[in-house]
């Protein structure tokens, strides 16, 4: 039976998890359901080129929820770039969190599966690789040697990359991907709501210099003793050491029974190893009692660091966008979610990606089992002339050799990376 009271209580927990909801600043959230259309626009890059690919709206081959769609990537060496407006907002003194989910359902060789945000007026219908944005976030795979989450960030109108590598997922089931960025200009990454990485972009981004630096005036003192062993000055060589040969005459050697002094000259028996010699002397070393360590250097602050509070600000972020590059299509987005709350981001991807996974997950296996029968079928049925049709047709699933693809820009990467 329910008293009042607990009514009371009961109540008292509905507004309370209300405000907790409420709480949250949201800017943006897309769960793709109908009517999507009406507010997402579609770039007319690359259109007339005939290499814009098409989204389809879909949940996928396997899905842990068939009904909840997504956009897919659909036509294969094809550019994409789709976007949605929503509120102009600026992130200053507020969380910034960016959040989707991205399922690669090719086995991708090589395309992004990032999403941007973007600042001031866009033309939406132009939107294309060359548009400024302020953020770009997740994960990109290229051949062998890129599969990793990226985060860029824009500041004064030139973008810096993430100098630390975070790895992203590299299966073909959905992950959600989170960017949180502070006002104390911290920022965390997290795949399906574990923290993959944290830190500042004071450090982890080149885009202001280093606040301190090595003294360039410091000089190692000509008294610092940085051998860490040195000769064991009781080690001495022992006498007669040098005189010991390398080689002695083999006394077990016989002379042959045909040897003829006369005709073959004075037999002499071969040389043989000397056991007793022990290579050249060297002196035994001990643990220097004076070593002082390396030297270092003292940290100084760095005079031409000028602090900018407002690194982290963007001050008038006003659309989500996905600009890529595919070689083979099949990569799905969604629940993309642009707040000011951890928390909230948190509890969506629990209430999507979470929530489904394991179905997702069942329904793969299926697929792949399906896919397995079905391969094997048509081998048993297929004669030998087919194989080259069969490879012809690329169905996604054979292990190729990756295709790396030279896109433009990236290779400012490698330039960042250094420190
Ligand atoms: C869209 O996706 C579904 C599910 O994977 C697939 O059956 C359909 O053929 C796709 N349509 C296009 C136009 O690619
Ligand atoms: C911003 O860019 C301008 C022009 O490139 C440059 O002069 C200025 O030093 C930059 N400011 C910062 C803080 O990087």
């Amino acid at each position: 039976m329910v008293t009042p009271m607990k009514i009371i209580n009961i109540i008292g927990a509905i507004v309370l998890s209300l405000l907790a909801v409420v709480s949250a600043d949201v800017f943006f959230e897309e769960r793709f359901e109908d009517g999507w259309e009406k507010w997402w626009v579609i770039s007319d890059w690359k259109k007339h080129e005939n290499r814009a690919g098409k989204w389809n709206y879909t949940s996928g081959r396997w899905s842990g929820d068939p009904v909840d769609k997504g956009i897919q990537t659909s036509e294969d060496n094809r550019f994409y770039a789709i976007s949605a407006e929503f509120p102009e907002f600026s992130n200053k003194d507020k969380t910034l969190v960016f959040q989707f989910s991205v399922k690669h359902e090719q086995k991708l060789d090589c395309g992004g599966g990032y999403m941007k945000l973007l600042s001031g007026k866009v033309d939406q219908k132009k939107f294309g690789g060359g548009t400024p944005y302020s953020i770009m976030f997740g994960p990109d795979i290229c051949g062998e040697s890129t599969k990793k989450v990226h985060a860029i960030v824009s500041y004064n109108g030139s973008n810096y990359f993430l100098k630390k590598d975070v790895p992203c997922a590299t299966d073909r089931l959905t992950h959600v991907y989170t960017f949180i960025l502070k006002p104390d200009a911290t920022y965390t990454i997290l795949i399906d709501n574990v923290e993959k990485r944290y830190g500042s972009l004071y450090s982890d981004w080149k885009i202001l210099p280093p606040k301190k630096i090595k003294d360039p005036k410091a000089k190692k003192p000509d008294d610092w003793d940085d051998q860490e062993y040195i000769p064991d000055p009781e080690d001495k060589k022992p006498e007669g050491y040098d005189d010991i040969p390398v080689e002695i005459p083999d006394t077990d050697a016989k002379k042959p029974e045909d040897w003829d002094d006369e005709e073959d000259g004075e037999w002499t028996p071969p040389k043989t190893v000397n056991p007793k010699y022990k290579g050249p002397w060297k002196q035994k070393t001990i643990k220097n009692p004076n070593y002082m360590g390396e030297w270092k250097a003292p940290m100084i602050d760095n005079p031409d660091f000028k602090d900018d509070p407002d690194i982290y600000v963007y001050h008038h972020l006003r659309y989500v966008g996905i600009e890529l590059w595919q070689v083979k299509s099949g990569t799905l987005f969604d629940n993309v979610l642009v707040c000011d709350d951890p928390e909230y981001a948190k509890q969506l991807a629990e209430d999507t990606w979470g929530k489904h996974k394991d179905a997702e997950q069942i329904a793969f296996d299926e697929a792949e089992k399906r896919r397995e029968e079905e391969e094997s079928m048509s081998d048993a049925v297929d004669s030998d002339e087919d194989e080259d049709f069969d490879d012809a047709e690329g169905d996604g699933y054979d292990e190729e050799a990756s295709e790396e693809t030279d896109r433009d820009g990236w290779a400012a990467d490698d330039a960042h990376d250094e420190l």
